[in-house]
């Protein structure tokens, strides 16, 4: 197979695991046969300072021609002015909105290697195995701001339509797994969540009746996350929910550097990333964990490219070089950690021999 595969590196450590994620898929390319092609493009703080634009026309063009995009992280203190009139993160946002990513698939299933990294009891943490799906393109991170000196607001605002998409594809999801979705609001507070518990509600009734359907309020599913994780499924909720929701499940996997993410919509193109920052506080030292971006590569394999075998594949090889005790420093017992490069050889040499 032929594959185009836009690289927007970013900003900290996003060059780093990109790299990592980038020979991983020449790996299998080789062992495959397959010819993918990487286009290099700038975006969020390194678009900035190059072009003054946190998302270039170029980048945008590119991404959109591709068959698939692979993203490393934006940010860092450098662009953090609060009077800075272009942002890193409005590069991320402007890109999955002008791709129509609107639902963002977050798996969680922690591995046995690396229970010793979560502060979760391992007796909680045995089968888990959960997918978030976040809406992307709406909510309060796409609604009005205003700000006057003592004031500020952020608008929340959903659509029917923006509502059912994001559970149609949660309930595909739910009946290729175990068939149970569980939908997050604050439907006792907040009028947008009204409208998605009634509309999640209807969808499920109507399309998806096999789906069996349960509501949570986000603060008492933030608590069952952590006390009762095994009896999840899959979990859809609006955008700024599963962003604070997945830093947690995070978690349960042992670090923010094992989950990695796909952000799809009706569209051909996919955007893959890990669920990471860019991590400044560990950028250009080599040692930032690339197993989220990796396994956003398998994501990529699978759900953009239709290469089920080759995901499993560099699924199969992450899981081993944990259960070999190949960690970073996020993962590992102090002095016995590996660097970006030596993981990323690891997952390599595991999947050249194993698959
Ligand atoms: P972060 O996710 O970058 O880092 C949080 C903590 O986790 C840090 O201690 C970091 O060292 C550690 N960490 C994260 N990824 C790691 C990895 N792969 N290996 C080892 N350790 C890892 O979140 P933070 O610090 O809140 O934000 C830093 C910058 O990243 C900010 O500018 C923020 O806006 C941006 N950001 C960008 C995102 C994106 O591009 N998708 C998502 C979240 C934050
Ligand atoms: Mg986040």
């Amino acid at each position: 197979m032929h594959a185009d595969i836009v690289v927007l590196p970013g900003d900290g450590i996003g060059p780093e695991v990109t790299a990592a994620a980038v020979q991983v898929l020449l790996a299998v390319a080789k062992r495959y046969g397959h010819a993918f092609h990487f286009n290099e493009h700038l975006i969020g703080g390194a678009a900035i300072d190059a072009t003054g634009e946190a998302l270039p026309a170029a980048t945008l063009e590119a991404a959109r021609r591709a068959d698939a995009v692979l993203l490393g992280a934006v940010g860092g203190p450098k662009w953090s002015d609060p009077r800075a009139s272009v942002r890193p993160e409005q590069g991320l946002l402007a890109i999955r909105a002008a791709l129509g990513l609107f639902a963002n698939l977050r798996p969680v299933a922690p591995h046995p290697a690396a229970f010793g990294a979560s502060p979760i009891k391992p007796h909680l943490l045995n089968g888990v195995d959960l997918l978030v799906v976040r809406e992307l393109t709406g909510g309060v991170y796409f609604g009005r701001r205003e700000r006057s000196d003592d004031r500020a607001s952020d608008l929340c605002e959903y659509t029917v339509a923006e509502i059912e998409r994001v559970v149609r594809r949660a309930c595909e999801l739910a009946r290729a797994r175990r068939g149970r979705l569980t939908s997050v609001d604050k439907a006792n507070v907040l009028e947008t969540s009204r409208l998605w518990r009634e509309v999640t509600t209807r969808v499920v009734r109507e399309e998806y009746p096999d789906v069996e359907l349960e509501h949570q309020l986000v603060d008492s599913m933030a608590m069952h996350l952590l006390a009762k994780p095994r009896e999840y499924d899959v979990i859809v909720t609006e955008n700024m929910f599963g962003d604070i929701l997945t830093d947690e499940a995070s978690m349960l996997a042992g670090s923010l550097g094992l989950l990695p993410s796909a952000s799809l919509g009706e569209g051909r193109v996919g955007l893959y990333e890990p669920i990471h920052g860019s991590a400044p506080d560990i950028a250009g030292r080599g040692i930032a964990n690339p197993y989220a971006a990796i396994l956003s590569a398998a994501l990529l394999l699978r759900h953009s490219l239709g290469l089920d075998a080759e995901a499993a594949c560099v699924e199969d090889a992450v899981a081993g070089v944990l259960e070999a005790g190949v960690f970073t420093a996020d993962l590992a017992a102090e002095g016995r950690a590996v660097s970006t490069r030596e993981a990323t050889i690891a997952v390599i040499d595991r999947l050249q021999h194993d698959c």
